[in-house]
């Protein structure tokens, strides 16, 4: 195996093997300090685990991972293949039968108490319980006296616990205590009757708090906002990135039946290792918003889109006069780089969302206080002079004047773009103006009033294109749903704006538009396409963390695919019309646009 093809996810170089032995009469390489377990991942040879995970220190509690090896004390003894440190020669037997049989003992006894209801678990389909069970259970239970019962309850706004399915592996009190450092979570009781729970009037309300049903490997716990909504079986994975603020967490948006079901971390140890924060989790749900525009319009009214589409072509062809453009930090790269293309060398302003709350783990994971995805996108597509007040001021200028003929809005942030009052003002001296929304809000109403044509604009679930983030890394934003009925992507609409003003032959896919962009912007682009930036995305020419002061790298850790997601198995969750997440100070971001605060 080559360094390379073990680096973790997101590259990380630094795999160089001081040694080899053996799992079950394959060779596999390993650095000093492997434990058996994470050189057999490493090398693709699964064993089974429950508590351990690449991100949180080794429990070795649960015991399913307990293997036969040489040169191990005492010898003879079976050993925990998580906690155990490989030597060179070790020989390993994971999959013979003496294996099989203390594999079968350890399912058996971690069933006693089970309340083996997979067919309503929400876990069912991606539960390392139901599948070991299948790999190495026993068909029938031994066990005839009565079950312990545990409680079902909510540990905090997102988290739902099911106690009875909980087999007390503790991988979810140690990220409270390793990775969120927030530590609310604790085990209870002893023996049989142990369970987790909160410390007596604490919450479990942390700003990553989710993140324990991803790594719960039952269905324990749960993500309210998920919970009861679709078997996971039924799931289509689209894997994209958060847009919920700079840091461009990877995501998988799990969809069904055209709608966001949704939205998990995705491995990348250069950006978010395996954790996201709950505001971007609930990200999805700016696409549903009351506020969001559905409906495109011509002079206020409701029409078809391809008729408001039509209009706004023929309001570019006879455009007469200067054009001023309108964007904002949610604009795709693709999207930013045709509507440049489009204004031309009409002035262009770029409005930011304020700061946010921001976070850090104890693991180094971020989130950003930028809370615009791709803020540095802009900077490089459009150079500074759009950026802030300086642009709004250059915009302003140029329709006080008088002489603007269009000015084109694209406005795909959540919460409507934070236009300044003068500008809003300013815009009614066009004399025609297209705009694409997202929302509408009292922050963008002024622009949207008295717009001779208004589109839909899409979300980030929707969109097809690259995000560069906080660190300069470009990543892959890829749609997981249509958009809103009838409409087309924004891109496709700029595109088809570009064409109707003859800056353009053809409409190209977004692919195509970046690789243009790649050639017309080098220094900020060069030697990038969508086949280099693959699944987790690649840094930008001149990214580093002197860039822009607001990122840092994370430190690296040696790359092992976390086991949910090297088994056949992966993750968790589901939620019940009747049972709703309730409201906490990480969630407030998604509260003024029109999300009603008990939707959350
Ligand atoms: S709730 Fe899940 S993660 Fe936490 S101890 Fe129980 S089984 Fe493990
Ligand atoms: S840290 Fe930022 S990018 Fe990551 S999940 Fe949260 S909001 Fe999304
Ligand atoms: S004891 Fe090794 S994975 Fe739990």
């Amino acid at each position: 195996m080559t360094a390379d093809a073990a680096a973790g996810p997101g590259g990380e170089p630094g795999f160089t093997p001081d040694f080899t032995f053996s799992i079950d009469g394959v060779t596999v390489p390993a650095k000093k300090g492997d434990t058996i377990l994470k050189a057999g991942l490493r090398a693709g040879k699964f064993i089974p685990h429950y508590c351990w995970h690449p991100g949180l220190s080794i429990a070795g509690n649960c015991r399913i991972c307990l293997v036969h090896a040489t040169k191990t004390m005492p010898p003879g003894k079976p050993v925990i293949a998580c906690a155990t440190e490989v030597v060179e020669g070790m020989e390993v037997e994971s999959d013979g039968p003496r294996t099989k049989e203390l594999r079968e003992g350890v399912m058996e006894f971690l069933l006693i108490n089970h309340p083996l209801d997979c067919p309503v678990c929400d876990q069912a389909g991606e539960c390392d319980l139901q599948q070991y069970s299948f790999d190495h259970g026993r068909e029938t239970s031994r066990f005839e006296e009565e079950k312990t019962q545990r409680p079902r309850k909510d540990l905090g706004p997102l988290i739902r616990f099911v106690g009875n399915r909980c087999i007390v592996c503790t991988r979810c009190v140690r990220f409270c205590e390793e990775v969120a450092g927030t530590g609310e979570l604790s085990v209870v009781n002893r023996g049989d009757a142990s369970w987790i729970d909160t410390f007596p009037g604490v919450e479990l309300d942390n700003p990553m708090s989710g993140c324990v049903a991803d790594i719960c490997p039952v269905g324990a716990l749960l993500d309210k906002d998920s919970m009861h909504s679709t078997r996971v079986w039924l799931l289509r994975g689209t894997k994209s990135v958060c847009a919920g603020c700079a840091t461009g967490c990877n995501v998988n948006v799990e969809t069904f039946d055209e709608k966001v079901k949704r939205i998990t971390p995705r491995e990348n140890q250069a950006v978010n290792r395996w954790w996201m924060c709950d505001a971007g989790r609930l990200t999805w749900r700016e696409a549903t918003a009351p506020a969001r525009v559905g409906a495109a319009r011509i002079a206020g009214q409701e029409v078809p889109f391809a008729r408001a589409l039509e209009r706004a072509l023929e309001l570019v062809r006879d455009a007469s006069g200067g054009v001023v453009g309108l964007t904002t930090g949610f604009a795709s790269n693709e999207e930013l780089f045709t509507f440049q293309g489009l204004v031309g060398r009409g002035a262009i302003a770029a409005a930011f969302a304020p700061d946010g709350a921001t976070f850090t783990s104890r693991d180094g994971f971020a989130i950003a206080a930028d809370k615009n995805p791709n803020r540095e996108g802009a900077r490089r597509i459009l150079g500074e002079g759009a950026l802030g007040a300086a642009g709004q001021d250059a915009a302003i200028a140029a329709l006080e004047e008088g002489k603007v003929g269009l000015a084109i809005v694209h406005d795909a942030a959540p919460g409507g773009a934070p236009w300044s009052p003068r500008l809003l003002a300013a815009l009614g001296k066009a004399k025609a103006r297209i705009v694409l929304a997202l929302h509408e809000t009292p922050a963008n109403a002024d622009a949207l009033r008295g717009a001779a044509v208004v589109l839909p604009a899409a979300h980030a679930t929707e969109k097809d294109g690259t995000f560069v983030n906080a660190m300069g890394r470009v990543q892959r934003v890829r749609p997981a749903v249509p958009p809103p009925a009838g409409a087309r992507s924004d891109l496709d609409v700029l595109e088809e704006l570009a064409r109707a003003a003859a800056l353009q032959p053809r409409v190209l896919s977004a692919a195509g538009v970046f690789r243009r962009l790649a050639q017309a912007l080098p220094a900020q682009f060069g030697g990038l396409d969508y086949n280099a930036l693959g699944e987790l995305g690649r840094p930008a020419p001149g990214a580093g963390e002197a860039l822009l002061g607001r990122g840092r790298p994370l430190p690296i850790v040696d790359g092992v695919r976390s086991g949910y997601e090297a088994g056949p198995v992966s993750r968790a969750p589901g939620r019940a019309d009747d049972e709703q997440v309730r409201p906490s100070v990480h969630h407030e971001s998604l509260v003024g646009y029109g999300t009603r605060r008990g939707d959350l």
